[in-house]
């Protein structure tokens, strides 16, 4: 198992350090367009599984030394700057990130999975589905599982219950149009309706990451961990459903574009994309963040 991480900034050398604490494949290979960089975290992360006591291979290399990856991970993009910006406003700026590497990685890796993490994820999940010529079960944007990750969690302190028992999605573009699937919010088989309380834990859910950002600057350990996910159950064909940026074919009278919906991974990617009930507030939702990629992908004028 071969996994290749494209860039090396915050997020990459967290999820590249994620998967040194927990190896998943027997080669992992940085790479990023300050060579320097990815030697840097290559080699102190060779000290840190040598603590671990793996023998994954961990090097730095350029694009031909991806031959042969069985996933690649993508988190290059240009620099943030202020913390308040909104992601869409990379669009355009991370689309030519992604025109320039997408080609080359996918020429020397024709049967990897492609996992896209760089924002804004849902607008790049589908410019990497189009410039990948990737069929769609091999192209996974981390979408709104660190939104769905972080509303459990503050679920888990409010109910005293673990989060692994609570089912609770957050759906559809991993930015501003993002909403709670409440009607589908259960645990033990309890449903718990909206109520005041996940209401406004959703609504902290939107804008956790932007708090996160402007306290520390980025944001980069959640997404690591929720990336992490993805890796394992693809690796270990585990069959987790979780929801992802996945081409939308027809749900909803939405197609042609890439949000979140619950989808079954294993080794071969995505296995399923599951088709959850909506209630009709959620559906209207669900379209509404469906018109903000669409925008988005139109604004980056390609
Ligand atoms: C996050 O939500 C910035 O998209 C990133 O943490």
């Amino acid at each position: 198992m071969k996994i290749t991480i494209v860039g090396t900034g915050r997020v990459g050398a967290a999820i590249a350090f994620a998967a040194t604490i927990n190896p998943l494949a027997s080669e992992l290979l940085l790479l990023n367009r300050t060579r320097d960089k990815a030697e840097g975290e290559a080699i102190d992360l060779l000290h840190a599984s040598a603590v671990r006591n793996t023998n994954m291979r961990i090097r730095a290399g350029d694009i031909p030394d991806s031959k042969g990856s069985d996933i690649i991970v993508f988190t290059a993009s240009v620099p943030y700057g202020d913390p308040s910006r909104k992601r869409s406003e990379l669009a355009a700026d991370n689309l030519h990130v992604l025109q320039e590497w997408i080609p080359p990685l996918v020429e020397a890796s024709p049967d990897a999975i492609l996992i896209i993490v760089s924002n804004p994820v849902d607008a790049l999940t589908y410019a990497a589905l189009k410039i990948s010529g990737f069929p769609p079960h091999r192209v996974i944007g981390t979408g709104t599982l660190l939104d769905s990750v972080r509303y459990r969690s503050m679920l888990s302190a409010e109910l005293e219950i673990h989060s692994d028992d609570i089912r609770a999605y957050i759906l559809g573009e991993h930015g501003d149009t993002q909403f709670a699937a409440h009607s589908l919010s259960v645990t033990g088989g309890e449903r718990f309706y909206p109520s005041d309380t996940s209401r406004q834990l959703f609504q902290k859910t939107v804008n956790v990451g932007y708090e996160v950002s402007r306290l520390k600057g980025h944001t980069s350990y959640g997404i690591a961990l929720a990336t992490m996910m993805i890796l394992d159950s693809i690796i270990y064909d585990l069959r987790h459903t979780m929801p992802v940026s996945v081409l939308i074919e027809d749900y909803f009278d939405v197609k042609d574009v890439c949000l979140s919906l619950p989808s079954v991974i294993g080794r071969a990617g995505i296995t399923r994309v599951l088709r959850p009930p909506l209630s009709e507030e959620e559906q209207h939702l669900f379209r509404h963040s469906a018109e903000a990629v669409q925008d988005c992908i139109r604004s980056m004028g390609e």
